[in-house]
């Protein structure tokens, strides 16, 4: 558990903010982060790498919000981007271009373009006909685009099948057989000069072994590449830190962090700039999901408690099943019912979680906890519901950073037929 969530007595705060203050204030659905928490979260990260040539970069698809952006860019984090959009995203935040990373393995030609005239620091390529295309791209514009192959290191990171990515049968990334030819290639293309060399074997990982594993793996492929002459300047070992949830018990990322320098410094490459994409685990504990209990339906089989929060709000849990912990903003007494917490979308898989004991009345506060990585990032507008508000509690100050949508926004650009 997050340290910066916790009741204070009957009441759950968020850092120095009650719950249902905020639930009362804003409004629900509302996704509440606490800034301090997410840079608790980075500092361990940041502990273990001082004295190191690093570059943290906040794989900001976990949550993207400009005043979550504005945050990291101010403690010195790059971002790991998957889009064009993510770079404006990052430009509109105060983020240092020079500090981003582009990962994705669909970039399209008009993404690459904007990204080389703004200078990232580099491409993570994910496929051979990729190095063609971007060096094709970069060479029309008159530059030259820094490249690290993203390799596929096959190794099970046990998580969810959704979310793992470095087993061969994923899309992601260069096949470890292929990655020395794919080097090859690409240091003989002119527009693209070799920097790095990355990988990324999955998410909501909870042990150190499957990263030492894929390091391993990626160090070999260093060695084989460089003897044939080219040099790897920094080494990208991705994100997937996983978090607490419920019972998970993940390694610290100091932990983390640490037995890979013992690793790599093991083997002789001690001395290379590292990089790491974290996403989940510097945001995942520090937010919330506040939503208002609007009925409670008993049944034979279920009870039902309907929030106003639904799976466009919080997909999580409609899309992977995921166990996600669920509690009343202000405790009650009262015998706890054993609920389904389910939103009003129309769809059975709309539900937030399930088999809850849970002592509610209609118009109570609930938050989803560790809702701040791929929450809202996630959202959408299905059923025609606008997209929740988002709240940055410091200490005692809480700052309104994204308006709820409003609904008129849902149909802004769309178009009746004319009329004959
Ligand atoms: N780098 C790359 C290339 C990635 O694809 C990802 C996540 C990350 C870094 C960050 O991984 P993290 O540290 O957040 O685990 N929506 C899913 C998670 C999808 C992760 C996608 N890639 C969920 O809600 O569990």
């Amino acid at each position: 558990g997050a340290p910066f969530v916790a009741y204070r007595g009957t009441e759950l705060f968020i850092d120095g903010c009650a719950a249902s203050e905020l639930a009362a204030r804003f409004g629900t659905p509302l996704y509440v982060y606490s800034r301090r928490a997410m840079l608790a979260a980075l500092a361990p990260y940041q502990r273990a790498l001082a004295g190191r040539e690093h570059l943290i970069c906040y794989a900001m698809k976990a949550s993207s919000s400009l005043a979550v952006l504005q945050t990291f860019a101010q403690a010195g984090c790059g971002f790991d981007i998957v889009s064009g959009g993510e770079l404006d995203r990052v430009l509109a935040a105060g983020g240092d271009p020079g500090k981003v990373v582009f990962s994705g393995l669909g970039k399209t030609r008009a993404e690459m373009r904007r990204a080389l005239e703004i200078g990232v620091r580099c491409f993570n390529v994910e496929s051979e006909a990729e190095l063609d295309v971007l060096s094709e791209v970069a060479l029309s514009l008159g530059r030259v685009a820094p490249v690290s192959l993203r390799v596929n290191p096959d190794v099970d990171a046990k998580t969810h099948p959704y979310i793992s990515t470095g087993l061969k049968g994923n899309k992601f990334g260069i096949a470890h057989d292929r990655a020395v030819a794919a080097y090859r290639r690409a240091a003989q293309l002119p527009g693209l000069k070799v920097v790095g060399i990355d990988c990324h074997i999955g998410s909501q990982i909870t042990e150190i072994a499957p990263y030492l594993d894929a390091a391993d793996r990626v160090l070999d492929l260093v060695e084989a590449i460089e003897s044939s002459g080219l040099r790897i300047h920094h080494l990208d070992l991705g994100g997937g830190l996983g978090i607490q949830y419920t019972d998970e018990r993940p390694p610290a990322a100091d932990a983390l962090i640490g037995a890979l320098l013992a690793r790599l410094d093991a083997r002789g490459h001690g001395a290379r700039t590292l990089v790491f994409e974290p996403g989940r685990s510097l945001v995942g504990n520090a937010g919330v999901l506040l939503s208002e209990v609007l009925y409670l339906k008993p049944g034979t089989h279920k009870n039902f408690c309907v929030v106003d929060a639904a799976m466009n709000d919080l997909m999580r849990p409609a899309l992977y099943e995921a166990t996600m912990s669920i509690v009343p903003c202000r405790l009650r007494d009262g015998v706890p019912v054993v609920y389904d917490v389910v939103g009003p979308v129309c769809e059975s898989g709309d539900w937030l979680g399930r088999d809850r004991a849970l002592a509610l009345q209609p118009g109570d506060a609930v938050a989803v906890l560790s809702a701040g990585a791929y929450g809202m990032s996630m959202a959408s507008n299905y059923n025609s519901r606008p997209r929740a508000a988002e709240v940055m509690v410091d200490g005692d100050v809480a700052t309104l950073i994204r308006e709820r949508e409003p609904v008129a926004e849902l149909f802004r650009g769309e178009h009746l037929l004319p009329a004959d």
